[in-house]
Protein backbone atom coordinates (compact mmCIF):
# COMPACT_ATOMS: atom_id res chain seq x y z
CA UNK A 1 0.00 0.00 0.00
CA UNK A 2 1.15 2.92 -0.42
CA UNK A 3 0.30 6.76 0.32
CA UNK A 4 1.56 8.84 -2.56
CA UNK A 5 0.10 11.02 -5.06
CA UNK A 6 0.26 8.93 -8.41
CA UNK A 7 1.37 12.48 -10.23
CA UNK A 8 4.72 13.57 -10.27
CA UNK A 9 6.11 16.68 -8.54
CA UNK A 10 8.52 18.50 -9.95
CA UNK A 11 12.20 18.66 -8.25
CA UNK A 12 13.61 21.24 -6.18
CA UNK A 13 17.61 22.52 -6.26
CA UNK A 14 18.71 23.84 -3.75
CA UNK A 15 22.35 25.92 -4.34
CA UNK A 16 24.23 26.23 -0.87
CA UNK A 17 27.78 26.00 -3.19
CA UNK A 18 27.87 29.52 -5.05
CA UNK A 19 30.31 30.09 -7.87
CA UNK A 20 32.68 32.28 -5.57
CA UNK A 21 32.61 29.70 -2.71
CA UNK A 22 33.66 26.96 -5.56
CA UNK A 23 36.90 29.18 -6.59
CA UNK A 24 37.81 29.86 -3.23
CA UNK A 25 37.47 26.77 -2.15
CA UNK A 26 39.43 25.26 -5.00
CA UNK A 27 42.35 28.18 -4.93
CA UNK A 28 42.92 27.50 -1.25
CA UNK A 29 42.77 23.29 -1.48
CA UNK A 30 45.36 23.83 -4.84
CA UNK A 31 47.66 26.27 -3.26
CA UNK A 32 47.54 24.61 -0.02
CA UNK A 33 47.82 20.83 -1.09
CA UNK A 34 50.47 21.14 -3.87
CA UNK A 35 53.21 23.50 -1.46
CA UNK A 36 53.27 20.63 0.45
CA UNK A 37 55.24 17.50 1.02
CA UNK A 38 54.40 15.16 0.01
CA UNK A 39 52.02 17.22 -2.60
CA UNK A 40 48.45 16.13 -2.48
CA UNK A 41 44.93 17.28 -3.74
CA UNK A 42 41.28 16.67 -2.24
CA UNK A 43 39.65 13.67 -3.84
CA UNK A 44 36.45 15.96 -4.21
CA UNK A 45 37.89 17.87 -7.55
CA UNK A 46 37.74 14.21 -9.53
CA UNK A 47 33.96 14.70 -9.51
CA UNK A 48 33.30 17.02 -12.43
CA UNK A 49 30.91 15.98 -15.14
CA UNK A 50 33.86 13.65 -16.82
CA UNK A 51 34.66 12.19 -13.78
CA UNK A 52 31.26 11.46 -12.38
CA UNK A 53 31.07 9.56 -15.41
CA UNK A 54 34.19 8.17 -15.05
CA UNK A 55 33.09 6.82 -11.77
CA UNK A 56 30.06 5.54 -12.68
CA UNK A 57 32.03 3.65 -15.12
CA UNK A 58 34.11 2.46 -12.14
CA UNK A 59 31.06 0.97 -10.25
CA UNK A 60 30.69 -1.55 -13.22
CA UNK A 61 34.03 -2.49 -13.53
CA UNK A 62 34.61 -6.06 -13.14
CA UNK A 63 37.33 -5.45 -10.16
CA UNK A 64 35.37 -2.97 -8.22
CA UNK A 65 33.16 -5.26 -6.00
CA UNK A 66 32.08 -2.34 -3.34
CA UNK A 67 29.32 -1.27 -5.64
CA UNK A 68 28.09 -4.77 -6.03
CA UNK A 69 28.68 -5.43 -2.66
CA UNK A 70 26.83 -2.92 -1.34
CA UNK A 71 24.15 -3.22 -3.46
CA UNK A 72 23.66 -6.74 -2.73
CA UNK A 73 23.16 -6.03 1.06
CA UNK A 74 20.78 -3.10 0.37
CA UNK A 75 18.51 -6.09 -2.24
CA UNK A 76 18.57 -8.69 0.49
CA UNK A 77 18.26 -6.17 3.57
CA UNK A 78 16.44 -2.95 2.16
CA UNK A 79 13.33 -4.29 3.85
CA UNK A 80 14.73 -4.49 7.10
CA UNK A 81 16.36 -1.24 7.32
CA UNK A 82 13.09 0.72 6.21
CA UNK A 83 11.34 -1.06 8.75
CA UNK A 84 14.00 -0.34 11.60
CA UNK A 85 14.53 3.38 10.35
CA UNK A 86 10.56 4.06 10.21
CA UNK A 87 11.15 6.97 8.16
CA UNK A 88 9.39 9.21 5.80
CA UNK A 89 12.44 10.74 4.26
CA UNK A 90 15.49 9.60 2.84
CA UNK A 91 18.59 12.15 2.66
CA UNK A 92 21.32 10.69 0.83
CA UNK A 93 25.09 12.48 1.22
CA UNK A 94 27.13 12.04 -1.70
CA UNK A 95 24.60 10.50 -3.66
CA UNK A 96 26.10 10.67 -7.55
CA UNK A 97 23.49 9.30 -9.49
CA UNK A 98 21.05 7.68 -6.72
CA UNK A 99 21.58 4.31 -8.16
CA UNK A 100 21.59 2.17 -5.02
CA UNK A 101 19.14 4.79 -3.83
CA UNK A 102 16.00 3.33 -5.63
CA UNK A 103 16.47 0.12 -3.87
CA UNK A 104 16.03 2.45 -0.01
CA UNK A 105 13.13 3.79 -1.98
CA UNK A 106 11.50 1.39 -3.12
CA UNK A 107 11.80 -0.27 0.42
CA UNK A 108 10.50 3.24 2.36
CA UNK A 109 7.52 3.19 -0.06
CA UNK A 110 6.83 -0.18 0.40
CA UNK A 111 6.21 0.82 4.26
CA UNK A 112 3.71 3.36 2.89
CA UNK A 113 6.03 5.98 4.66
CA UNK A 114 8.21 7.30 2.03
CA UNK A 115 7.37 11.34 1.59
CA UNK A 116 11.25 12.87 0.78
CA UNK A 117 14.13 12.35 -0.79
CA UNK A 118 17.03 14.50 -0.40
CA UNK A 119 19.91 14.22 -1.91
CA UNK A 120 23.04 16.31 -1.93
CA UNK A 121 26.26 16.25 -3.90
CA UNK A 122 28.79 18.48 -5.17
CA UNK A 123 28.59 17.73 -8.88
CA UNK A 124 25.43 19.20 -9.71
CA UNK A 125 24.85 18.14 -13.15
CA UNK A 126 25.10 14.46 -11.61
CA UNK A 127 22.48 15.29 -9.06
CA UNK A 128 20.06 17.68 -11.34
CA UNK A 129 19.46 14.58 -13.74
CA UNK A 130 19.76 12.08 -10.88
CA UNK A 131 17.10 14.27 -9.17
CA UNK A 132 14.50 14.77 -12.30
CA UNK A 133 14.63 10.90 -13.41
CA UNK A 134 13.30 9.81 -9.81
CA UNK A 135 11.04 12.77 -9.52
CA UNK A 136 9.68 10.91 -12.90
CA UNK A 137 9.99 7.22 -11.49
CA UNK A 138 8.31 8.02 -8.14
CA UNK A 139 5.62 9.81 -8.52
CA UNK A 140 4.24 11.92 -5.29
CA UNK A 141 7.68 12.08 -4.21
CA UNK A 142 8.91 15.21 -3.25
CA UNK A 143 12.56 15.33 -4.38
CA UNK A 144 14.55 18.07 -2.26
CA UNK A 145 18.42 17.70 -3.80
CA UNK A 146 20.65 20.39 -2.41
CA UNK A 147 24.11 21.02 -4.17
CA UNK A 148 26.65 21.08 -1.33
CA UNK A 149 29.46 20.23 0.29
CA UNK A 150 28.81 17.54 3.23
CA UNK A 151 31.87 19.03 5.59
CA UNK A 152 29.93 22.33 5.60
CA UNK A 153 26.47 22.36 4.56
CA UNK A 154 25.03 19.87 6.75
CA UNK A 155 23.09 22.15 9.43
CA UNK A 156 21.46 23.88 5.71
CA UNK A 157 19.77 20.18 5.14
CA UNK A 158 16.03 21.01 5.14
CA UNK A 159 14.40 18.77 8.52
CA UNK A 160 11.03 17.87 9.63
CA UNK A 161 10.01 14.47 9.79
CA UNK A 162 11.60 11.26 10.01
CA UNK A 163 14.70 11.10 8.60
CA UNK A 164 17.63 8.23 7.43
CA UNK A 165 20.35 9.71 6.35
CA UNK A 166 22.10 7.33 4.01
CA UNK A 167 26.03 7.62 3.41
CA UNK A 168 26.39 5.33 0.92
CA UNK A 169 29.48 3.39 -1.43
CA UNK A 170 32.11 3.36 1.23
CA UNK A 171 32.34 7.49 0.63
CA UNK A 172 33.35 7.94 4.02
CA UNK A 173 36.72 6.09 3.92
CA UNK A 174 37.58 8.86 1.77
CA UNK A 175 38.20 11.00 4.70
CA UNK A 176 41.00 11.28 7.12
CA UNK A 177 40.59 10.15 10.43
CA UNK A 178 40.33 13.62 11.85
CA UNK A 179 37.56 14.82 8.91
CA UNK A 180 35.94 11.56 9.44
CA UNK A 181 35.28 12.42 13.70
CA UNK A 182 34.68 16.13 12.49
CA UNK A 183 32.16 15.21 10.01
CA UNK A 184 30.64 12.40 12.64
CA UNK A 185 29.86 14.62 15.06
CA UNK A 186 28.51 17.58 12.67
CA UNK A 187 25.86 15.02 11.65
CA UNK A 188 25.21 13.60 14.95
CA UNK A 189 24.65 17.58 16.24
CA UNK A 190 21.97 18.21 13.33
CA UNK A 191 20.32 14.47 13.29
CA UNK A 192 17.13 14.79 15.76
CA UNK A 193 16.06 12.21 17.79
CA UNK A 194 14.32 9.49 16.14
CA UNK A 195 16.36 9.94 12.65
CA UNK A 196 18.64 7.09 11.50
CA UNK A 197 22.07 6.89 10.32
CA UNK A 198 22.44 4.54 7.39
CA UNK A 199 26.94 3.78 6.33
CA UNK A 200 28.85 2.34 4.11
CA UNK A 201 32.19 1.03 4.56
CA UNK A 202 34.30 -1.35 2.97
CA UNK A 203 36.11 -3.54 4.91
CA UNK A 204 39.92 -5.26 5.38
CA UNK A 205 40.60 -7.86 2.87
CA UNK A 206 43.21 -9.47 1.31
CA UNK A 207 45.47 -6.75 -0.34
CA UNK A 208 45.50 -8.13 -3.88
CA UNK A 209 41.86 -7.60 -4.08
CA UNK A 210 42.03 -4.29 -2.73
CA UNK A 211 44.61 -3.14 -5.35
CA UNK A 212 43.18 -4.80 -7.96
CA UNK A 213 39.86 -2.59 -7.49
CA UNK A 214 41.82 0.68 -7.46
CA UNK A 215 44.16 -0.20 -10.22
CA UNK A 216 41.68 -2.06 -12.92
CA UNK A 217 43.24 -3.94 -16.27
CA UNK A 218 40.92 -1.20 -18.75
CA UNK A 219 42.82 1.81 -16.90
CA UNK A 220 39.00 3.75 -16.11
CA UNK A 221 40.69 4.47 -12.68
CA UNK A 222 43.75 5.66 -13.72
CA UNK A 223 42.16 8.18 -16.17
CA UNK A 224 39.55 8.97 -12.84
CA UNK A 225 42.81 9.80 -11.19
CA UNK A 226 44.57 11.94 -13.84
CA UNK A 227 40.85 13.66 -14.25
CA UNK A 228 41.95 16.24 -11.47
CA UNK A 229 44.40 17.33 -13.56
CA UNK A 230 42.21 18.22 -16.63
CA UNK A 231 39.80 19.67 -13.35
CA UNK A 232 43.00 21.96 -12.65
CA UNK A 233 43.99 22.83 -16.52
CA UNK A 234 40.32 23.74 -16.80
CA UNK A 235 39.90 25.64 -13.37
CA UNK A 236 42.93 27.44 -12.69
CA UNK A 237 44.52 27.82 -16.16
CA UNK A 238 47.19 25.44 -15.45
CA UNK A 239 49.27 23.61 -17.98
CA UNK A 240 49.83 20.06 -16.26
CA UNK A 241 50.44 17.40 -19.33
CA UNK A 242 48.29 14.33 -17.32
CA UNK A 243 50.04 12.08 -19.88
CA UNK A 244 52.72 12.61 -18.19
CA UNK A 245 51.59 11.04 -14.48
CA UNK A 246 51.12 7.52 -14.10
CA UNK A 247 48.48 6.36 -11.99
CA UNK A 248 49.71 4.54 -8.45
CA UNK A 249 47.49 2.15 -6.24
CA UNK A 250 49.09 1.68 -2.78
CA UNK A 251 47.79 -0.29 0.26
CA UNK A 252 48.81 1.61 3.18
CA UNK A 253 49.25 -1.19 5.78
CA UNK A 254 49.49 0.90 9.11
CA UNK A 255 46.67 2.92 8.04
CA UNK A 256 44.21 0.39 7.32
CA UNK A 257 43.59 2.36 3.36
CA UNK A 258 44.30 2.29 -0.26
CA UNK A 259 46.26 5.16 -1.68
CA UNK A 260 46.18 6.92 -4.54
CA UNK A 261 48.76 8.58 -6.14
CA UNK A 262 49.91 10.28 -9.49
CA UNK A 263 53.53 9.22 -10.02
CA UNK A 264 55.65 12.74 -12.65
CA UNK A 265 56.84 10.01 -15.14
CA UNK A 266 59.70 12.83 -16.13
CA UNK A 267 60.71 16.26 -14.52
CA UNK A 268 57.57 18.57 -14.59
CA UNK A 269 57.44 22.31 -14.20
CA UNK A 270 53.32 23.38 -14.02
CA UNK A 271 52.48 27.04 -14.45
CA UNK A 272 49.02 27.76 -12.73
CA UNK A 273 47.97 30.95 -14.27
CA UNK A 274 45.30 31.68 -12.28
CA UNK A 275 47.30 30.91 -8.87
CA UNK A 276 50.53 32.98 -10.29
CA UNK A 277 51.91 29.80 -9.59
CA UNK A 278 54.51 27.67 -10.61
CA UNK A 279 55.13 23.74 -9.13
CA UNK A 280 57.95 21.80 -10.03
CA UNK A 281 58.01 18.09 -9.50
CA UNK A 282 60.76 15.96 -10.12
CA UNK A 283 60.75 12.74 -11.84
CA UNK A 284 59.31 9.83 -10.11
CA UNK A 285 57.50 12.25 -7.22
CA UNK A 286 54.28 11.42 -5.81
CA UNK A 287 51.01 13.61 -5.59
CA UNK A 288 48.32 12.05 -2.82
CA UNK A 289 44.89 12.61 -4.47
CA UNK A 290 42.74 9.96 -2.81
CA UNK A 291 42.90 7.82 0.48
CA UNK A 292 40.30 4.96 0.77
CA UNK A 293 40.21 3.65 3.88
CA UNK A 294 38.79 -0.25 4.82
CA UNK A 295 37.53 -1.04 8.38
CA UNK A 296 36.88 -3.56 10.21
CA UNK A 297 33.44 -4.02 12.32
CA UNK A 298 34.89 -3.39 15.82
CA UNK A 299 36.96 -0.49 14.45
CA UNK A 300 34.19 1.34 13.05
CA UNK A 301 31.87 0.44 16.14
CA UNK A 302 33.97 2.18 18.06
CA UNK A 303 34.50 5.17 16.06
CA UNK A 304 30.91 5.15 15.57
CA UNK A 305 30.22 5.24 19.57
CA UNK A 306 33.11 8.05 19.93
CA UNK A 307 31.12 10.47 17.92
CA UNK A 308 28.00 9.62 19.39
CA UNK A 309 26.11 7.03 17.82
CA UNK A 310 24.28 3.81 19.11
CA UNK A 311 24.55 0.59 16.53
CA UNK A 312 21.09 -0.46 15.93
CA UNK A 313 22.53 -3.15 13.63
CA UNK A 314 24.84 -3.93 10.89
CA UNK A 315 25.05 -6.18 7.73
CA UNK A 316 27.61 -7.77 6.22
CA UNK A 317 27.98 -8.87 2.36
CA UNK A 318 28.26 -12.55 0.92
CA UNK A 319 32.43 -12.47 1.26
CA UNK A 320 32.20 -9.93 4.29
CA UNK A 321 33.63 -7.55 1.64
CA UNK A 322 31.56 -4.96 2.56
CA UNK A 323 29.72 -3.60 5.43
CA UNK A 324 26.29 -1.71 6.21
CA UNK A 325 25.71 -0.36 9.70
CA UNK A 326 22.13 1.48 10.63
CA UNK A 327 22.88 3.75 13.82
CA UNK A 328 21.49 6.45 15.74
CA UNK A 329 22.59 9.29 17.85
CA UNK A 330 22.74 8.74 21.57
CA UNK A 331 20.37 11.18 22.32
N1 LIG B 1 26.94 7.43 -3.25
C1 LIG B 1 27.26 7.04 -4.61
C2 LIG B 1 28.41 7.88 -5.21
C3 LIG B 1 29.75 7.69 -4.56
S1 LIG B 1 31.00 8.64 -5.41
C4 LIG B 1 27.59 5.58 -4.63
O1 LIG B 1 27.58 4.96 -3.58
O2 LIG B 1 27.85 5.04 -5.71
C5 LIG B 1 31.21 9.96 -4.27
C6 LIG B 1 30.16 11.05 -4.47
O3 LIG B 1 30.35 12.01 -3.44
C7 LIG B 1 30.31 11.78 -5.81
O4 LIG B 1 29.04 11.91 -6.40
C8 LIG B 1 30.90 13.14 -5.43
O5 LIG B 1 30.49 14.18 -6.28
C9 LIG B 1 30.37 13.31 -4.01
N2 LIG B 1 31.25 14.11 -3.15
C10 LIG B 1 32.59 13.98 -2.98
N3 LIG B 1 33.03 14.84 -2.06
C11 LIG B 1 31.94 15.54 -1.64
C12 LIG B 1 31.74 16.57 -0.69
N4 LIG B 1 32.76 17.08 0.01
N5 LIG B 1 30.48 17.02 -0.48
C13 LIG B 1 29.42 16.52 -1.20
N6 LIG B 1 29.55 15.55 -2.12
C14 LIG B 1 30.80 15.05 -2.33
C1 LIG C 1 33.60 7.27 -3.81
N1 LIG C 1 34.57 6.37 -3.18
C2 LIG C 1 33.97 5.57 -2.12
C3 LIG C 1 35.35 5.55 -4.12
C4 LIG C 1 36.31 4.62 -3.34
O1 LIG C 1 36.27 3.41 -3.61
O2 LIG C 1 37.03 5.09 -2.48
C5 LIG C 1 36.13 6.42 -5.10
C6 LIG C 1 37.04 5.63 -5.98
N2 LIG C 1 38.30 5.88 -6.20
C7 LIG C 1 38.78 5.00 -7.04
N3 LIG C 1 37.86 4.13 -7.36
C8 LIG C 1 36.73 4.52 -6.72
Amino acid sequence: MTTLDPAPIAPTLDVHLSDVDLRNALEHDVRTGLTADPKRLPPVYFYDDRGSRLFDEITRLPEYYPTRSERWILDTHAKDMAYLSDADTLVELGAGTCEKSRVLLDAMQATGRLARYIPLDVSDTTLWAAATALAEDYPGLVVSAVVGDFHRHLDQLPTGGCRLFAFLGGTIGNLDPAQRKRFLVDLDCVMDAGDRLLIGTDLVKDRGRLVDAYDDAAGVTAEFNRNVLHVLNRELGADFDPSQFEHVAKWNEDDQRIEMWLRAMSDQSVRMVDLDLDISFASGEEMLTEISTKFTPDALEAELEECGFVIDSMWASEGDEFLMTLCHPHC
